[in-house]
């Protein structure tokens, strides 16, 4: 029997309903949560994810503000424009997209993102939290978006071997972290591991973000596997993943599409990130008004014993 389609775009439209009726509270108090996107240059795929991005804001009434800078930009100005966009109260998250040009330092331009600020998760303490089991205040989208679409479709990771190709920052590294969360015995292959097929069919549940067009076949994979394909290559001007979907989804038991699977999930979660974001940034500046009212007010009181001693 073919593969069940996890269908992407069906479970993220729950994602933007989610922060969309976080956010219409927050403006019926009269904010305007704002996400900040940073694309610097012309990479024709980081253009098409902004422009999703954007769009999915659209539909969950945050502002967006897309800052573009052209690839000749220093690390100063990069790291100004990151500092600028994070003083702004209005502005509840602020991303940089990946990549960047090779003569920027995307860690040193992160380092600039409180924790709360950070929809992504990629800065040194939403990691170390994620890794540490502690709250972290944002999670990585395309992990914890896959993670969601598991629940969303009752698959229990508990005692499965799942098998991660990819060991990037963005989707390996936090994924590895979330499976182990949920108790899974998890691999993460690369390119340096030598026989890939040997890794992959013991997976219970494969996930390939590599970027390779059609690199995993249906010889690699155990009958009544899940699969998630997290790439998206361009080949012919057709989009395609990094698993060979046709052949492949006769044998398993669910499969991601692409496009139409990780991509939207990724993009509904930054929306629940980004609203989560913006009540922990209403939260504080309501924090701050109280800090100030009570501070008048203790000024108020000592005026008043002041006064009352200059009288008597
Ligand atoms: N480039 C590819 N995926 C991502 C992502 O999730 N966030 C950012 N900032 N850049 C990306």
């Amino acid at each position: 029997m073919p593969a069940t389609i996890i269908d992407g775009k069906k479970i993220a439209k729950t994602f933007k309903e989610t922060a969309s009726k976080l956010i219409l509270m927050l403006r019926e108090d009269g904010l305007k949560p704002c996400l900040s996107v940073i694309l610097v240059g012309d990479d024709a795929a980081s253009k098409i994810y902004v422009r999703q991005k954007e769009k999915a804001c659209k539909e969950v009434g945050l502002v967006s503000r897309i800052i573009c800078l052209a690839d000749t930009c220093t690390q100063t100005q990069l790291e100004q424009v990151v500092k600028d966009q994070v003083k702004d109260s209005e502005v509840v998250g602020v991303l940089v997209q990946m990549p960047l040009p090779e003569h920027l330092n995307a860690k040193m331009a992160l380092r600039h993102i409180p924790p709360h600020k950070d929809v992504d998760g990629f800065g040194y303490a939403n990691v170390g939290k994620l890794w540490n089991g502690e709250f972290a205040h944002n999670i990585a989208c395309t992990p914890r978006g896959i993670i969601h679409a598991f629940d969303a479709m009752s698959i229990d990771l508990c005692g499965k071997h799942v098998v991660i190709v990819g060991r990037s920052n963005t989707v390996g590294k936090p994924l590895a972290a979330l499976c182990l969360d949920r108790h899974a015995t998890v691999s993460v292959c690369h390119s340096k591991t030598p026989d890939l097929a040997s890794m992959t069919k013991q997976a219970d549940i494969l996930i390939c973000a590599v970027g390779k067009a059609k690199l995993i076949t249906a010889d690699m994979v155990k009958p009544g596997a899940v699969v998630i394909d997290v790439g998206i290559n361009r080949v012919d001007e057709k989009l395609c993943g990094d698993v060979d979907f046709d052949s492949v989804k006769e044998i398993a038991s669910y499969i991601t599409p692409v496009p139409g699977g990780v991509g939207p999930l990724t993009v509904g979660q930054l929306m629940l990130n980004a609203a989560e974001s913006a009540w922990h940034q209403r939260n504080i500046m309501r924090l701050d008004k109280t800090k100030k009212e009570n501070k008048a007010w203790v000024e108020s009181l000592s005026q008043e014993t002041n006064t009352e001693t200059m009288s008597n």
